[in-house]
């Protein structure tokens, strides 16, 4: 096990979107249909709770599959999926799916406890994998998964479904091409009334969202974490918390997580030397506010080292997104990666990236908000 302590290995491992559809032939109604021979034989989604059915209707639209099969152990959950896609298969059997020669692709939608287990089974019996986020439960088992996947030369990929959508990557064009100068500190809020989970915790649950995009905007890992959070239901599972994230060259940032909100928020904002950039996801519209407001700090002449500041307010533009559905994107990224062998973008380190950044949180909560040095393993 290896600290990060070279400025390289702090950065991020990343990889370009290809366009997941392959050779897709027409766009109808929302539908792509490609050409036969570049269709998985099968692809199957296990747990068909609040999420899965997501997945399971992208894999049927996009038609990038000759069979999609829904697996879950809750017999209610797969009629409803039956009933809302019946040309579905579905089974209570993730061993049969496990021998299923034409299943080439697995995405894991179960709860997060479960999710180290289920790929490792899935992997060993030579499916490619996409693990719902969090990637698992601790370093050890993300490095495993990692270890895995490349021994058995199958993709590995991780459900950070923001790092699909436009208004993320449109925010990292804009931080990469330097018009906010330099980055200061960012800051996030995540929070609404519910959805409880019983077996993570709410920074497992919804930071893990704001991690992987913070990390993926700033393009490097965070030094130290520290994390102070509070359980008022269920015992050790927190249900608000609030995450400082300390990046290299004084740059930090903020994540306060909530299932305990009236409202929902999410809402990003990125404070540069230069300008500023507000993310609101809940906007229907315009989503991204590029803010032209900053600090200039003058000295100030007649006392020596005192300093008085004049305040910019310039214009704020907004800019023009092209918006699809991230899950769309994501759904054709990982086709497109199993059919070509290409390295997804949130890739098997990406996802121990995450999930070593959330290990550390924990402990800092278990120890009233100490900082905590992240360790990151080397695979
Ligand atoms: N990427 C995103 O934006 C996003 C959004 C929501 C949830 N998620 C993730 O999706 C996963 C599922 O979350 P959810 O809210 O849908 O959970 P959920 O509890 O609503 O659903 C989980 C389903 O898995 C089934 N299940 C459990 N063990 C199983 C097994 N061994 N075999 C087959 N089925 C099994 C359960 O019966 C249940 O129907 C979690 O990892 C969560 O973090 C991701």
């Amino acid at each position: 096990m290896n600290d990060f302590s070279h400025p390289e290995r702090n950065r991020l491992s990343h990889h370009p979107l290809t366009d997941g559809g392959g050779a897709a032939i027409a766009h109808k109604n929302g539908v792509v249909h490609p050409s036969a021979d570049t269709r998985l034989a099968g692809v199957a989604v296990v747990g068909l709770g609040y999420w899965g059915p997501n997945w399971v209707r992208n894999f049927q639209q996009l038609q990038c599959a000759r069979r999609v099969v829904a697996c879950d152990l809750d017999a209610k959950r797969r009629a409803h999926v039956k009933e809302l896609h019946p040309a579905v298969e579905a089974t209570a059997s993730f061993d049969d799916i496990l021998r299923d020669p034409e299943i080439e692709g697995v995405v894991i939608a179960t709860p997060v406890s479960t999710h180290y287990k289920l790929a490792r089974m899935a992997l060993e019996s030579g499916k490619s994998v996409l693990v719902e986020k969090p990637l698992a439960m601790s370093r050890r088992e993300a490095g495993e998964l990692v270890r895995l996947a490349r021994g058995c030369r199958r993709t590995l990929m991780v459900g950070h479904t923001f790092l699909y959508s436009a208004p993320v990557l449109k925010t990292r064009e804009i931080i990469q091409s330097g018009e906010l100068g330099d980055i200061f500190y960012i800051s996030s809020v995540r929070a609404n009334l519910g959805l409880f989970q019983h077996d993570v915790n709410v920074a497992w649950d919804l930071a893990t969202h704001d991690i992987s995009i913070i990390l993926w905007l700033l393009d490097r890992v965070p030094q130290a974490v520290s994390c102070q959070g509070q359980s008022h239901y269920c015992s050790e599972v927190e249900d608000v918390a609030l995450l400082t994230l300390h990046f290299p060259d004084n740059v930090i940032a903020f994540i306060h997580v909530s299932w305990l909100d009236p409202n929902k928020i999410r809402r990003t904002t990125i404070v540069g030397s230069q300008k500023m950039l507000v993310y609101d996801d809940t906007a229907p519209q315009e989503k991204l506010r590029i803010y032209d407001r900053g600090v200039t700090m003058q000295p100030y002449y007649d006392t020596f080292g005192e300093f008085q500041f004049s305040y910019r307010y310039g214009d704020i533009l907004i800019p023009r997104l092209d918006e699809s559905e991230p899950l769309r994107q994501e759904c054709a990224h990982f086709v497109d990666c199993i059919r070509t062998g290409n390295q997804p973008r949130t890739d098997g380190v990406n996802g121990l990236q995450v999930v070593s950044v959330l290990e550390a949180a924990n402990l800092s909560m278990r120890e009233s908000g100490r900082m905590v040095p992240v360790k990151y393993i080397t695979v």
